[in-house]
């Protein structure tokens, strides 16, 4: 379980997160969705460090972010940024090698050898390992960084935006993928996602933040209405049910 507990950030005199308390549960997958701005990115960035939080609490499965040891919480949390600035140079195979570093620390065992070819196989990377970095589409080096996080093998995995760049199929196959993550392996998964109805298809939980405010939580059959959509978006939004999802569709 991650527990967030009055937790704030500001940058200047603007408030971009604003006194959140929020739990998410173990297991499953926790969607966060929300307009552009509204302090998704920050607030997985303090779940996993990378940004702290000016007031308030962290704790995952009862352990204190900000007083974990870095290696403890890699081990623990990892977290896919929405934005990647690796060195270009890298082959896909080194960088999904970099996931086990928190527990390699460079000397790979045969078990660390064995989780870089099941990310990469997971992620369908197999025709790209020698591939350097920037000789890859947007939606392969999305899903190498994929494979990289993945192969980390923690309990709890943050995405910032996952399903960046790829396309129907790709999306499809990369829920496909976390679902079976989160059901066969018991991982808790927290995913940022524009897309609602991938939101609504795949996940346990959704969570919509609004001006740095959870506005609304609970399972899609609650956040994926016309009512909390449009408070969230400002837009009017139609929900129908098919085959048992919740599929919103918007036009102006
Ligand atoms: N380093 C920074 N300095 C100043 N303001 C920042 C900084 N980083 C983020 N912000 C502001 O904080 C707010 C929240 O940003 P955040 O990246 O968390 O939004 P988001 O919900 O992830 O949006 P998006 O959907 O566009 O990724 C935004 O208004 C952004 O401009
Ligand atoms: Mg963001």
């Amino acid at each position: 379980m991650i527990d967030i507990v009055g937790v704030t950030k500001t940058y200047g005199s603007v408030v971009v997160v604003d006194d959140v308390d929020l739990r998410i549960p173990a297991g499953g997958i926790t969607s966060i969705i929300g307009a552009n701005g509204a302090g998704k990115s920050t607030l997985i960035s303090m779940v996993s460090r990378l940004l702290t939080a000016e007031r308030g609490t962290i704790t995952v499965d009862g352990h204190d972010v900000a007083a974990t040891k870095s290696d403890e919480l890699a081990r623990r949390l990892a977290i896919l940024r929405q934005e990647n600035h690796l060195a270009a140079r890298l082959t896909v195979r080194d960088l999904v090698a970099f996931g086990r570093y928190p527990h390699s620390r460079g000397r790979l065992t045969t078990l660390d050898r064995a989780q870089i070819e099941q990310a990469i196989d997971y992620l369908d990377l197999d025709a790209l390992t020698d591939r350097y970095l920037d000789e890859l589409s947007g939606g392969q080096r999305q899903r190498a960084f994929v494979a990289m996080v993945l192969c980390q093998n923690t309990d709890y995995v943050l995405l910032d935006e996952p399903l960046n760049n790829l396309d129907m199929s790709h999306a499809v196959e990369m829920m496909r993928i976390l679902r079976r993550a989160a059901d066969e392996l018991g991982k808790t998964i927290v995913m940022v996602v524009h897309d609602i109805n991938f939101a609504s298809t795949y996940s346990d939980h959704i969570v919509a933040m609004k001006d740095g405010r959870v506005l609304h939580q609970g399972p899609p059959a609650d956040v994926i209405e016309p009512g909390p959509l449009r408070e969230i978006f400002g837009i009017d939004v139609a929900v129908h049910v098919i085959d048992g999802h919740r599929i919103g569709v918007y036009y102006s």
